[in-house]
């Protein structure tokens, strides 16, 4: 099926895709409000390395030749000491970190879970405690500048700490991510963001409602485009569980399995369930070639949006092209996602595929 056709079958599916007065905001679903889950990304600490000086001793030539003539005995030395520089060797070695133990070796977490082993460096007085962390695959496991340990994608990887102060000094934690909670459980939020997608489900009782800070960084943005002669809604809104349930289900019905998963998302992983994603205007492709569709992919992250699944990305987001689908970010991690190119999936470095 063409994703046009998709896409008009997805807006026959939504009952806001009637007919919509002009700069009227209709949401769909259900809409309660609640306060605003959305944080902003945390900074890393960052690690100081060691007191090491360098010396460089460069004598780089002597020489001394001799010369013979006929005549005489002539005999010519030359010495060139063309350069020498020494400076100084200043190690610490007395009070340098000289043993790393872990509260723990090992570590289970599921998707999205953090956990954070306690570091002891000895001795105890090295005036230099400062700590590296490095996974050695981010795609499983990711690990902050203090040691908190956040699993990404099943699987397993090792996570080390050195010490910056003397880098022979590491110990090393066994990493084992299982698969996320699906219809139970809390919510995923990596780096502070809520993610719904393939991979990362809702749990079924998540129903948040449209949230307040999306909502007002909409009405935000429907004010500047109206002051520019133009007029973007919101077609569909919140929408629960169980009411993403019914739409996924009219969808399959009509277009199978295989393609309803490429423009609908089944119950529990839709963005639209986190109070997060508006569907705005006309939910079809012709969207991005109207002034709104242009206006709203140039400076939705001015006001805390992305486009959400973007053209050319449905093996990364796991969604064809959706020009009209926007989530709310935060005007600073939207900012980011914008200026960095690329999907959230990208951004974040996680999957959106289902588990079967
Ligand atoms: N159309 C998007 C993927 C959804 O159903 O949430
Ligand atoms: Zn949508």
């Amino acid at each position: 099926m063409k994703k046009t056709a998709a896409a008009l079958l997805l807006c026959l599916g939504l009952t806001a895709c009637s007919p919509i007065e002009e700069g009227a905001v209709p949401a769909g679903g259900d809409i309660e409000t609640s306060s605003s889950s959305v944080s902003e990304n945390t900074t890393e600490p960052e690690t100081t390395e060691g007191t090491t000086e360098t010396t460089t001793e460069n004598i780089i030539a002597e020489t001394t030749a001799e010369s013979e003539t006929t005549a005489e005995e002539v005999t010519t030395e030359t010495e060139s000491v063309i350069s020498e520089t020494a400076s100084e060797t200043v190690i610490d070695t007395e009070n340098r970190p000289e043993s790393i133990t872990l509260s723990t070796y090992e570590i289970q977490l599921t998707v999205g879970e953090k956990k954070m082993p306690i570091v002891t460096m000895l001795p105890a007085d090295c005036p230099d405690k400062s700590e590296i962390w490095e996974s050695d695959d981010t795609a499983v496991a990711r690990v902050d500048g203090y040691g908190n340990i956040t699993g990404i994608s099943e699987g397993s990887c090792t996570v080390t700490v050195t010490a910056a102060a003397n880098k022979s000094v590491s110990a090393s934690v066994k990493v084992t991510v299982t698969a996320p909670p699906q219809t139970h459980g809390e919510p995923t939020y990596i780096d502070g963001i809520l993610i719904a997608n393939k991979t990362y489900a809702l749990p079924e009782d998540y129903n948040p409602g449209v949230q307040p800070e999306a909502e007002a960084a909409f009405k935000e943005m429907q004010s500047a485009a109206w002051n520019e002669g133009l007029n973007i809604w919101i077609a569909s809104g919140f929408r629960s569980y169980e009411y993403q349930s019914g739409l996924y289900q009219r969808y399959v019905n009509r277009s199978g399995k295989e393609e309803a998963d490429r423009y609908s998302a089944r119950p529990g992983h839709s963005e639209h369930q986190t109070g997060l994603a508006f569907d705005l205007n006309s939910i079809d492709d012709s969207f991005a070639d109207t002034a709104e569709g242009k206006w709203v992919a140039e400076h939705c992250h001015e006001y805390g949006f992305i486009i959400r699944y973007p053209k050319g990305k449905e093996d990364i987001t796991g969604y064809i092209y959706e020009p009209w689908h926007i989530r709310y970010l935060g005007k600073e991690t939207a900012e980011k996602v914008f200026n960095s190119g690329l999907t959230l999936e990208e951004y974040l470095g996680i999957t959106s595929v289902y588990a079967e």
